[in-house]
Parts: structure tokens; sequence; C-alpha cells
């Protein structure tokens, strides 16, 4: 009898996903309730644009360490529609791996000069971009020696709706045992991010990474996780 309420079909892998799940029947929120508590996309003065440059706690602060990258893409329907004015979220690892929160208990060093979170919205054409650090790989499971390739978690919310899916980097050699990536099957390369040249400002290159909403291919999305 299995432990936990889901077990994953997909060989080997770590157990984190289950322990998550919840062990009882869920309550459905009423209709109403759903509609008027949600989260939704505040109006687009109410975001600070320097929010989206992850490399500087503050404006004027020191550089965090590492490589600095930016990260674009378009937001867009299964239709190419761009989607305007939805809240982007990523956040990332800084060089080494850590992420600056209470639950990282790794012991990798922290970068004083990275909080590793940032947020912007969506432009009227559905473009977004960030600037951050490139994450380091990071050992998620030391107990079996199971490796998290660098990534960038990114949450979108749009209306009454939020999906939560990773950026990856091309070529990195952690990427093909990823348990996510496992998961993701055939959809995880629509999920690495396109690498370009970077002209302006002081960054080393840039990701592109077009998100897409719905549709027969749309990006990969871990609320979609069945
Ligand atoms: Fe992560």
């Amino acid at each position: 009898m299995t432990k936990y309420g889901r077990q994953l079909g997909i060989g080997p892998t770590d157990n984190t996903s289950n322990e998550r799940t919840p062990r009882n029947k869920l309550n459905l929120i009423p209709e109403a309730a759903r509609t008027s508590f949600v989260p939704y996309a505040p109006r687009a003065h109410s975001i600070n644009l320097a929010e989206a440059d992850m490399t500087r706690i503050a404006p004027g602060r020191p550089r965090a360490s590492g490589e600095a990258i930016k990260v674009s893409g378009k937001l867009m329907d299964e239709y190419g529609r761009p989607i305007r004015n939805a809240l982007i979220e990523i956040w990332n690892a800084n060089q080494h791996g850590g992420y600056t929160h209470d639950e990282d208990h790794s012991g990798l060093p922290i970068d004083q000069n990275f909080l590793g979170i940032g947020r912007t919205l969506s432009s009227s054409d559905g473009n977004y971009e960030f600037w951050t650090i490139k994450p380091g790989a990071y050992l998620a499971r030391p107990d079996i020696g199971r490796w998290r390739p660098p990534h960038i978690h990114v949450s979108i919310i749009g209306g009454s709706s939020r999906l939560i899916s990773q950026m990856y980097f091309p070529n990195d050699p952690h990427n093909a045992k990823d348990p996510m990536r496992i998961l993701m099957g055939d959809s995880f390369e629509a999920n690495i991010g396109k690498k370009y040249i970077v002209t302006d400002g002081d960054f080393d290159c840039g990701y592109n990474f077009d998100i897409i909403i719905g549709g027969k291919n749309p990006t990969f999305f871990e609320n979609n996780i069945t």
C-alpha cells in the first residue's frame, strides 16, 4: 500500500512530489469564492521596473557575482496572440547553486548581493525581460546523488490562473537525468532557453524563453502533472 496519494510512474525518482501531495480529499471551493479571492495581476504601474533586474538587491547596490544574463521571451496563447499584463515572477539559485531562502539548508555559499527573485508584467506585445545571474547546478538529493541542472523557476499569473514552469539551459550535462525533464518528455526542448548575443548593457548573453499557454504544443507546466 502506498503511503502517499500519488505515485509518479516514471521509474526511479525521488519522492519529494509525493510528500507534497495532499493525503485527504480536496474540498471544492465554491465558484463565487474562486472568482472573488484568486490572485489578480495588478495594474501595470504598480510594478517597479527595478524588480526585473535581479543582478542587484536594489538600484545602486553592488552587482551580484557570477555570469550576468538576460532572460526574455514572449507570453502568448495557442494562436500566437500576445498575453498582456500578466504577472511574471522568476526565481533562481545563485552561481553556486544556493537559494537565498530559509529552507535552503544546503550550506552552499550565499551571495549577499543576490536575492534571486524578480517580477515584471508582460508588455502590450506579450514580451517580458529579466536580468539575473546564471544559476549553478545543485545537489538536490545528496542521499542518492541526484543533481538539479541549472534552471530558472517561472510563475505566471493572469486573470484567475497561476502556471508554474522552469527554464533550462542548453547542453547542460545534468539535464538528461533531471526528474522534471523526464516528466516533460519530448516537450522538454521547448523549456530550454535559446542563447543569443546581448548587445545592450553589460551582460554576458541572453536566453530566449517563449511561453505558450494552451493549444497542442503548450509550454510544460508543473500544474499539469497528474
Ligand atoms: Fe530550483
